[in-house]
């Protein structure tokens, strides 16, 4: 291991996912000290403020790193955690830290401009449409006839969420209103897509500028009460299940494999992200990339790596050095 030994783990957050933030960032901690890394952890509460593990307040001073500490693991989801906004923060503090900087961050976190962005690099996915709140209020029988188009089922979501709160899958025309009605409630812009045929496949990839991908798993749905990746079967314990490899045919995992790496790269992401799809066939769909997804050791980020080769502390350190490095690359350049 290079000089790099120091390790400040930030877990919780201000997002509904603060629990989940947790789970992951107490495994992240216990897998880098296997690692031998010296790890403290600090808990950012529901109320935004950040506290050690002796339940002290800290202060930052912006350009001065934060003391004995050489790189951030930020294990953060969702709103103020995954979107650009602590990344933000760590770049003004000047530490290196784990993960996608501030745009592949925000951009990721926002289906809208994500898919916009895939869209132009010619990358398959759904048919889509964006809507924004004031023109729904303005306009809504407009609105709805253009999302005619998608046919149904369609799924409705809020732009800039994640763990699937606020999203609806709409099967009857009477149900769409109430649908875009309730997705507003989370973000001024509401994504509706055509609803997707097959199964679902997540693939890992970790490095900067010439990332790896894991081999690729399948979600299997215990309950199958929705019929589609719910809050429900993503947080009840035995709700889903990974396979791996996905039992889809070898030029299909090659496609997931190929396309996970092009979203990462097209995205601008760093270190690590989780890459979703659909597949059905032949045909291979990308639904999202996660830049800091789920990361117990059991989780499907980790897991995927470990079928791979790579067992979690080694996946851990990998990700540190990456971080050291980017933060050297992009100091080396003049601004
Ligand atoms: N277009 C779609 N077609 C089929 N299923 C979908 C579609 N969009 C979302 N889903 C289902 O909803 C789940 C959550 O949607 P996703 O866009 O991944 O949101 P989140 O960011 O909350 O994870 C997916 O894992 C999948 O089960
Ligand atoms: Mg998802």
């Amino acid at each position: 291991m290079s000089a790099v030994s120091r390790i400040l783990v930030l877990g919780g957050g201000r997002s509904s996912e603060h629990e989940v933030s947790l789970a992951s960032s107490s495994s992240v901690a216990e897998g880098l000290r296997t690692a031998g890394y010296e790890v403290r952890s600090v808990v950012i509460g529901r109320d935004a403020v950040w506290r050690d593990e002796a339940g002290d307040e800290l202060s930052l001073t912006p350009g001065r790193g934060i003391p004995e500490i050489d790189v951030v693991f930020p294990v953060l989801h969702g709103p103020f955690g995954e979107d650009g906004t602590i990344q933000g923060l760590l770049e003004t503090i000047d530490v290196p830290y784990v993960g996608a900087g501030v745009l592949a961050s925000a951009l990721c976190m926002d289906k809208v401009v994500f898919k916009d962005l895939m869209a132009q690099a010619g990358i398959p996915q759904v048919n889509y449409g964006a809507v924004t709140v004031a023109r729904w209020r303005e306009h809504p029988q407009a609105v709805l006839r253009e999302l005619e188009a998608l046919r149904l089922p369609v799924f409705v979501k809020p732009a800039r969420l994640g763990s699937s709160v606020g999203i609806a899958r709409v099967a009857e025309a009477s149900a769409l209103r109430a649908a875009l009605d309730d997705a507003f409630r989370y973000d001024p812009m509401v994504i509706v897509e055509a609803a997707a045929t097959g199964i679902e496949v997540e693939c890992s990839v970790l490095g900067n500028g010439d990332p790896i991908a894991s081999m690729p798993g399948e979600i299997l749905l215990a309950g199958g009460e929705s019929g589609w990746y719910d809050y429900e079967a993503k947080y009840t314990p035995g709700g889903m299940q990974l396979m791996v490899p996905a039992r889809i045919s070898q030029s299909a995992q090659e496609r997931v494999r190929e396309l996970a790496v092009e979203a990462f790269v097209r995205s601008g992401c760093a270190g690590l992200a989780r890459a979703d799809f659909f597949v059905d066939g032949e045909s291979v769909l990308v639904n999202e990339l996660n830049t800091l997804p789920g990361f117990t050791a059991t989780s499907v980020y980790g897991a995927l790596f470990a079928a791979s080769g790579l067992p979690y502390p080694e996946l851990l350190s990998r990700l540190v050095t990456l971080a050291v490095e980017r933060h050297e690359f992009e100091r080396a350049h003049s601004f």
